[in-house]
């Protein structure tokens, strides 16, 4: 166990934070396996939204450049290393994740970010990859996801140049969901995170999934979609939201698992 991450969970939100402002939450292995084993218990655990957050004014300067080079990660090549638990671990998340990001976001600060369902930045954060800048590659899918997202070219700032983009650059370019004032920044992340809890678990997990699937041809969506929209509608969350409608109330999901 390590203490450079924090596992807080409160009100069904779990917030994993990184605490080791010091050495800029730079990520130890150890802060990876300890990052994985929340979310991965998170599917189960009564959690419905999870926040990764800084702490010091800094979101991550990225993998410890010290342990890349004492015991460097090949990703996919037999023993799972710890930076790929974690991620497999993000991906895999049935829960919503939120990042809150309040300061620099550096290598994979800025890659993990590509799996996340929304996130946030303040007016401080400043985003980077300089993967090729350290003669290393980019990762876990950001070859793919970035140019998606942000569009080839644009991406190549990022991925090839390793140009660092403020917050403002990186909501316009669609990296992040939006831009929070720095006043009160993660009370408005945390409220976010209230709101996606109040919602009906089932339908915001199916939802997160859906959003996730990789394309496929569209009559195929379509009839999956309508698989979980038919599978929904026999749902008891379902039956309290079109009853809360006809009462004119407001529903309420809070025992629904
Ligand atoms: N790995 C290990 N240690 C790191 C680190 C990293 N990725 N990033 C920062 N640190 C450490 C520094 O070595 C320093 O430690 P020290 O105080 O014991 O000397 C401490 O964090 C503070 O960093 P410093 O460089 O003095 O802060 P800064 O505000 O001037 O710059 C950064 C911050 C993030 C811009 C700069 O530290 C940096 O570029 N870090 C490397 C980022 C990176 O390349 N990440 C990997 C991408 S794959």
């Amino acid at each position: 166990m390590t203490d450079e991450i924090q596992v807080l969970d409160e009100t069904r939100i779990r917030t994993i934070r990184f605490n080791r402002a010091g050495k800029k939450n730079a990520i130890t292995r150890a802060m990876y396996t300890a990052m994985a084993e929340a979310l991965e218990t998170a599917n189960s655990d009564d959690v419905r939204v999870v926040i990764i957050a800084g702490s010091g004014g800094v979101f991550s300067a990225g993998n410890d450049l010290v342990d890349f080079m004492e015991a460097p990660p090949h990703i996919g090549g037999g023993d799972m290393p710890p930076v790929e638990r974690f991620m497999r671990a993000l991906m895999a998340c049935e829960k919503p994740v939120i990042a809150a990001v309040d300061g620099l976001a550096v290598g994979i600060g800025t890659t993990l970010l590509l799996h996340c369902d929304l996130a946030y930045a303040s007016p401080r954060a400043l985003f980077s990859t300089p993967f090729v800048n350290l003669a290393l590659a980019p990762e876990f899918g950001s070859s793919q996801l970035l140019p998606g997202s942000v569009g080839r070219v644009v991406a190549s700032e990022l991925l090839l140049l390793g140009e660092k983009w403020d917050a403002d650059k990186a909501a316009a370019k669609n990296l992040i969901t939006g831009v929070l004032p720095e006043d009160g920044f993660e009370a408005k992340v945390t409220a976010i995170a209230h709101k996606l809890a109040s919602l009906a678990p089932g339908a915001v997990k199916t939802a997160k999934m859906l959003i996730n699937q990789p394309p496929e041809n569209l009559s195929d969506r379509i009839e999956r979609e309508g698989g979980h929209f038919a599978g929904q509608l026999g749902t008891d969350e379902f039956k309290e939201a079109a009853t809360a409608f006809m009462e004119r109330r407001a529903p309420d999901f809070s025992k629904f698992g």
